[in-house]
């Protein structure tokens, strides 16, 4: 979904006229007619969701309740799904995890000074400090299969070790690595480079609601979701899990942003719709969930 139908839909969804709609996802009269008709059912769906969308929040709490769960898919002995997505492609390793050379900070020096960072360097990011920064929130440190369940155990706390998670990387300025989309591996620690298009970073850009850090940071992590991975054990009750698990994994991003003179933002303010596209993600079996930009600190900062 590009901008201009992102904001057709959201402000004739919310009761605009066909002035403001126009002026507000920047229309010409030719483009609100076309949008008019292509996206007429759609505007209907999300006006008939409104009222529910309002109330979702509290719901969600309730009902997502222990008293709420039945017999999960586990219980009832269905496959349980991968616990790594692996699109095909070549591996491009990265500086091994043993072997990384990274700079002494104490941990109380870390917390004590993270902040959300908005302004980078244009110092590049080093293929070891890249390499630091997934060791520290998405390398599996271990991966164990057995009857029926396969687990990978990692750096951040994931409720049941399900780690419903995959990280793409909007690569801007990281040291012998061509710009564009990758896919972390985290089992090879490797990266994976997707097809994407030439704008990708505009894009990204775009459905992160223009703010700049995703393209002016060395290097932008996208966390996915994959709900089925934890839904399989633990019901409805895991989209509550999805995004506690999240938090984690961006703490240790801006923990590790800080042992290599790095800041970090996590932005939870994006358009799914684009971002979803973006990556190509259908958006429920997997959705973008969190974004962060990571780049190197101005001096004196
Ligand atoms: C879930 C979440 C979503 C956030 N989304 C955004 C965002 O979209 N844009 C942004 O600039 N900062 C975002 N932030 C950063 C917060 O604004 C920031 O953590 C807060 O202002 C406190 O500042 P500090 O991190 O420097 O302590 C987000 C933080 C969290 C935890």
């Amino acid at each position: 979904m590009d901008e201009k139908t992102f904001y057709y839909l959201f402000h004739k969804a919310h009761g605009a006229n066909r002035e403001q709609v126009m002026e507000a996802a920047k229309l010409s009269a030719e483009e609100y007619e076309r949008l008019e008709t292509s996206h007429a059912e759609e505007v209907r769906r999300i006006q008939q969701e409104l009222p529910r969308a309002a109330t979702i929040g509290p719901d969600f709490v309730r009902l997502t309740r222990y008293i709420y769960g039945g017999t999960s898919d586990q219980q009832l002995g269905k496959p349980c799904p991968e616990a790594v997505k692996a699109p095909s492609g070549e591996i491009i390793p990265l500086p091994a995890v043993d072997a990384i050379p990274v700079p002494e900070i104490s941990l109380r020096q870390a917390i004590s000074q993270r902040r959300s960072l908005r302004k980078y360097s244009d110092q590049p990011l080093s293929q070891e400090e890249l390499s630091f920064l997934l060791w520290a929130a998405s390398w599996a440190r271990d991966f164990r299969s057995g009857k029926n369940i396969e687990v990978t155990f990692r750096n951040v706390p994931s409720a049941g070790s399900r780690h419903p998670f995959e990280c793409y990387l909007l690569v801007n300025n990281v040291q012998n690595l061509t710009p564009g989309l990758y896919w972390y591996h985290p089992l090879k620690h490797g990266l994976i480079r997707l097809s994407a298009p030439e704008d990708i970073a505009q894009r990204i850009l775009d459905g992160c609601m223009e703010q700049e850090m995703v393209v002016t940071a060395a290097v932008t992590f996208i966390l996915s979701a994959r709900p089925y991975r934890a839904v399989w054990r633990y019901q409805q009750r895991s989209y509550r899990y999805l995004y506690v698990d999240a938090g984690h994994w961006g703490q240790n991003i801006h923990l590790a942003a800080e042992a290599v003179g790095a800041g970090a933002c996590m932005i939870g303010a994006f358009m799914d719709e684009n971002m979803n596209e973006c990556l190509g993600l259908d958006g429920e079996e997997e959705f973008v969930i969190y974004v962060a930009p990571v780049g190197k600190k101005e001096a004196g900062s």
